[in-house]
């Protein structure tokens, strides 16, 4: 972990860093731009994206893409496609996309519109263009495939001939694609917030948060809703803190665990993310809590091999995403070899990004780890963000039983060297927990 080294105790810190090894830069806060230049960054990437869409449909050998949708009854893909300024569909908007045109011919079109207008003009191109094949996103089960409404999906085949409506199909990889696939120029800003999101764990996760015995987990959880809000960021879900020692924590559903009393010896954990830029990040972090007078070379070996075998797991699942395999195949392929390395755990790796939960295949769920049916069975795409999110069980001696030990990083597919790259970093070291500075000893205070 980065940048424990306080900057008061200068002289004690400095012996803590040669027994704990070199220390990289602590992570920054990155504040945004103004909204002005934010709507040229995301629209910039979405004009990015648009200009991916014809080679998408060639890919899937699909002629055409309908997408049509009511203000406030959106498709999924809406949220993709559209300008910064745009905060909902507005009447009736259709976008239409072709894979290819004669000449320059426009391979894109799009009607704000609240009268019959834009069927006459949408069967007029679909007329001169005779496209074999229409998708329309109309997937049962996947969301980003599915997200044309049945009411719209009545008003279209109304207004559109039998010819046309002869020729509608589904290819849910068109609405996986468009949304999973991350443009490079994305990048820096996505490495930026998901700094921003370990700052802001390592603040909260710190003595100016957190008083031993006198702060709980909700009271962490809160603190970091406010600290989001202060940043002009926002988040994607409700933060959470949890404590991985309590005997009551509920593996299956942290968020089911109740309120508690952070105290000494405990190992603290939160699932956090920020949104901005139309980019959502997704990190869980531990944090240990000093007891008055303990310092790092305190941490009872139990934690520090937990730590150890999940960073382990980490690499397992990483080196095992192979582009092209199906989520479910990748899950077998990672417990096995996590196995035959003596390591239990579970698995439960999504897309991240564009959403939260993105566009793509999983690699398993915390309740299947037999396999995911029909999400599971997508292959995985290259040019994507992936959260890696997991635990590994460890046997505690010194707490006498099995406790999890969670962690989550999400991963860029780096092309040139066809790897998955931690897309900020892995918390290799637990954070600390300084007691008040009443009763501290050794070690320093956290840095504020
Ligand atoms: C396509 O556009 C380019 C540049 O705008 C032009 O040079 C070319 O003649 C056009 N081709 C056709 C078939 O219209
Ligand atoms: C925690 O707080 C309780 C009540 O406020 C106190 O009795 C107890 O001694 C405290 N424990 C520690 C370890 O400071
Ligand atoms: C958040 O936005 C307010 C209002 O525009 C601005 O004054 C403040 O500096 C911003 N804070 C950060 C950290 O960017
Ligand atoms: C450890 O836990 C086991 C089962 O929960 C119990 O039987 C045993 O007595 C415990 N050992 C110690 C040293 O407390």
């Amino acid at each position: 972990m980065r940048g424990i080294v306080g900057s008061i105790a200068g002289a004690v810190a400095l012996i803590a860093v040669g027994a704990i090894g070199a220390k990289t830069k602590s992570p920054e806060i990155h504040a945004l731009p103004s909204l002005r230049e934010q709507s040229e960054i995301v629209d910039g990437w979405t004009e990015e994206r648009k200009a991916l869409i014809p080679g998408i449909l060639r890919k899937y050998d699909i002629d055409a893409w309908l997408i049509s949708q009511r203000e406030y009854a959106e498709d999924t893909t809406f949220w993709a496609l559209k300008d910064f300024v745009q905060f909902s569909a507005r009447r009736r908007t259709t976008q239409l996309f072709l894979a290819s045109g004669p000449g320059n011919a426009s391979t894109a079109y799009s009607w704000i519109d609240n009268t019959a207008q834009v069927w006459h003009e949408l069967k007029a191109i679909l007329a001169d263009r005779q496209p074999r094949s229409i998708a329309l996103n109309t997937h049962q089960e996947l969301a980003f495939s599915g997200g044309l409404h049945a009411g719209e999906r009545d008003a279209i085949a109304a207004a559109l001939d039998q010819e046309w409506e002869d020729k509608f199909v589904l290819e849910p990889m068109l609405g996986i694609e468009l949304i999973a696939t991350m443009v490079d120029s994305r990048l820096g800003w996505y490495r930026k917030m998901m700094e921003t999101a370990w700052a802001i764990i390592e603040e909260g996760f710190s003595s100016k948060v957190i008083v031993p015995n006198k702060t709980t987990t909700a009271d962490v959880t809160w603190w970091m809703r406010e600290r989001i809000q202060a940043l002009n960021y926002t988040t994607w879900f409700q933060p959470g803190v949890y404590i991985l020692t309590a005997d009551d924590l509920d593996h299956d559903n942290p968020l089911n665990s109740p309120d508690h009393l952070i105290r000494y010896g405990d190992i603290i954990h939160t699932d956090f993310g920020v949104t901005a830029l139309g980019l959502n990040t997704d990190t869980q972090h531990l944090a240990y809590v000093l007891r008055p007078g303990e310092t790092r070379a305190d941490i009872p070996q139990g934690f520090l091999e937990g730590l150890r075998k999940v960073n382990r797991l980490q690499d397992i699942t990483r080196e095992n995403m192979k582009i092209g395999v199906t989520g479910n195949d990748i899950l077998k392929a990672i417990l096995a070899q996590a196995h035959r390395e003596g390591i239990e755990g579970k698995i439960y790796c999504h897309a991240t990004g564009e959403f939260g939960h993105s566009a793509g295949t999983v690699i398993g769920m915390t309740n299947l780890q037999d396999g995911v049916p029909v999400l599971g069975d997508l292959p995985l795409l290259k040019n994507t963000y992936y959260s890696v999110e997991l635990y590994a069980e460890h046997f505690v001696p010194e707490k006498n039983r099995t406790i999890i030990f969670p962690q989550e990083e999400d991963v860029y597919w780096n092309e040139p060297t066809g790897t998955w790259e931690w897309v900020y970093g892995q918390q290799t070291e637990f954070l600390l927990i300084q007691p008040p500075s009443s009763s501290l000893v050794a070690d320093g205070p956290a840095e504020l």
